[in-house]
């Protein structure tokens, strides 16, 4: 089977709310494994289902460093439970927004409930770039991506730069 492609805004499925998963079976564990080939070799740190094309509510990430051991993390239908006052700013990219990057504020501290890969629920407290990680991976099962949080400027400024790319890639 062919590998899963990365979808690129101005993708409209990017757009789509994804759907709750209602069981955790073969299937579901098949794509998040699809989902941490397309991630590895990208390389990034996090993926969200609908970014290839797959509009379940999951999302993967892993913030080890190149030399550090892998750490796989699986949060399916997540939910933030908890955000903190304090916020904290770190640039953001995406692998739907290739190469470019900006600095974006959310809540510096987040408590998340979920289910991991074997159905059974999980909470997490997430703080520093994993807190950030996660809300915009969560972001993306809502159809909302980064550039959402900057200016209407900056946004429109990058959606029209990968509209025209894409138009040319058509032609
Ligand atoms: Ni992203």
């Amino acid at each position: 089977m062919a590998r899963r492609e990365i979808l690129i805004i101005p993708d409209k499925r990017l757009r789509l709310v994804s759907e709750p998963v209602k069981t955790v079976d073969a299937e579901v564990r098949r794509l998040i494994e699809e989902m941490f080939e397309v991630m590895y070799e990208a390389p990034g740190i996090g993926l969200a289902a609908i970014q290839v094309g797959a509009p379940k509510r999951i999302v993967i990430m892993d913030l080890a460093k190149k030399d550090e051991e892998k750490q796989p993390q699986v949060l399916i239908n997540p939910a933030i439970l908890w955000a903190s006052e304090e916020k904290a700013a770190y640039e953001e990219g995406c692998l739907s927004i290739p190469e470019y990057y900006e600095e974006v504020e959310r809540p510096a501290r987040v408590k998340v409930r979920y289910l991991d890969r074997d159905g059974k629920e999980q909470e997490i407290d997430a703080s520093g770039l994993h807190a950030t990680c996660v809300q915009h991976e969560i972001d993306h099962l809502n159809g909302v991506l980064f550039i959402d949080h900057l200016s209407k400027l900056k946004r429109d400024r990058v959606i029209k730069k990968f509209t025209k790319a894409a138009k040319r890639a058509d032609d």
